[in-house]
């Protein structure tokens, strides 16, 4: 593994998965990625894969996925995690993930998936009985990524904790049918972040999937893009700043976000602004967006230009990933008779 010579170990063995749909937004950055970031202090067994098996669940063109998949390798890298400290792969190129999700499918009753909330969504959305069984399936895909690696621990957003929860039981299963403790019941990590809400629709999670593009902040907006997009962040008829995530979903959503980009709590941030009106609330707002994006996109700019050297980095991680999930698949096999 590798391994930061000064990192306590708080978490045994750390892994998540993030999908690689492009550059990120805000929202990921602060409900995923800088956790992923600041974990880094605290395990020295870190693993973090790009989960390109799971982004197949939308159809995009073969190239489309390539460029998504280096993007996403790209900010990870820029906005901070180190494949120095921890592994960064992509998961398509570790075959035992598909090869353990089909053992650990054979050990899951459909019941159970289909009472999956993120399943039930999608299958009403997309409907007429072609919703497909990669969707279905998708979170045996995501408790063999977990498993594979028999991590302690996983930084999920909160709409992820049912699929945790289903790893834990499918662990708890597969332990109990072959008599062994092979599989830890990995705990959640939860962030101090769960929703950046809309800057259009504060009651809707910011998302790239959102058809304006002054919802979002992307991490490679330039300074007066972030400036523009905040300052027509929906608020209310209402100049003072107060926090009320119900009455006042646009206000209040500022206030998370400044929050956690200045390391406060929300009632800190209303203290600070006693006085003040919502423009003002935007202008510093505006002020630490920028500060923080600013050496991000510059480093992702700087990061695409060089291609070899990414494609090395990735190349390492899916090594130090193949040889950790080559031995524990082995144990698997041995277990239940392959
Ligand atoms: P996605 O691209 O939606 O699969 O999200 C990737 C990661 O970012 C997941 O861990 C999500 O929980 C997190 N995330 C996505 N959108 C938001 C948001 N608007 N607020 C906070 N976290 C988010
Ligand atoms: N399903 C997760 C998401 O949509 C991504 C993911 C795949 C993941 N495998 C994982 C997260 C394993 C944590 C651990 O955000």
């Amino acid at each position: 593994m590798a391994a930061a010579a000064s990192a306590r170990s708080i978490y045994q063995r750390i892994f998540s998965g993030i999908q690689p749909t492009g550059i990120p937004h805000l929202g990921n950055y602060l409900g995923a990625i800088r956790n992923w970031v600041d974990l880094q202090s605290k395990s020295d067994q870190i693993l973090y894969c790009v989960v390109d098996l799971h982004s197949l669940t939308v159809y995009r063109r073969a190239e489309t996925v390539k460029q998504n998949v280096r993007d996403m390798v790209i900010s990870l890298m820029a906005c901070g995690v180190d494949p120095d400290k921890s592994i960064l792969f992509q998961q398509s190129k570790v075959s035992q993930h598909a090869e353990l999700a089909w053992i650990l499918g054979c050990k899951t009753p459909v019941g159970i998936l289909n009472r999956m909330t993120q399943w039930k969504a999608k299958k009403t959305e997309i409907g007429g009985g072609m919703e497909h069984l990669g969707l279905l399936s998708y979170p045996i895909l995501m408790a063999a990524d977990i498993l594979l690696y028999r991590a302690s621990h996983v930084p999920v957003g909160d709409d992820q904790l049912q699929h945790l929860e289903l790893a834990r039981h499918i662990a708890r299963t597969f332990n109990g049918m072959y008599n062994t403790n092979i599989f830890p019941e990995p705990e959640p990590i939860l962030g101090d972040v769960t929703r950046v809400m809309s800057f259009r629709d504060p009651i809707r999670k910011m998302s790239k999937s959102d058809q304006s593009a002054n919802s979002r902040i992307n991490l490679t907006d330039t300074d007066d893009l972030i400036s523009k997009k905040i300052r027509l962040a929906v608020t209310d008829t209402i100049s003072s700043v107060t926090f009320d995530l119900d009455k006042r979903p646009g206000v209040s959503n500022l206030v998370l976000m400044y929050a956690a980009l200045t390391h406060q709590t929300p009632n800190d941030v209303i203290q600070q602004m006693m006085g003040k009106d919502t423009s003002q609330l935007k202008a510093e707002l505006i002020e630490c967006t920028v500060s923080t994006l600013r050496p991000i996109r510059k480093k992702i700019t700087e990061l695409q230009r060089e291609e070899a050297f990414i494609v090395q980095k990735i190349n390492e991680g899916c090594r130090k990933a193949t040889d950790l999930a080559s031995q524990h698949f082995c144990d698997i096999k041995s277990l239940i008779g392959i």
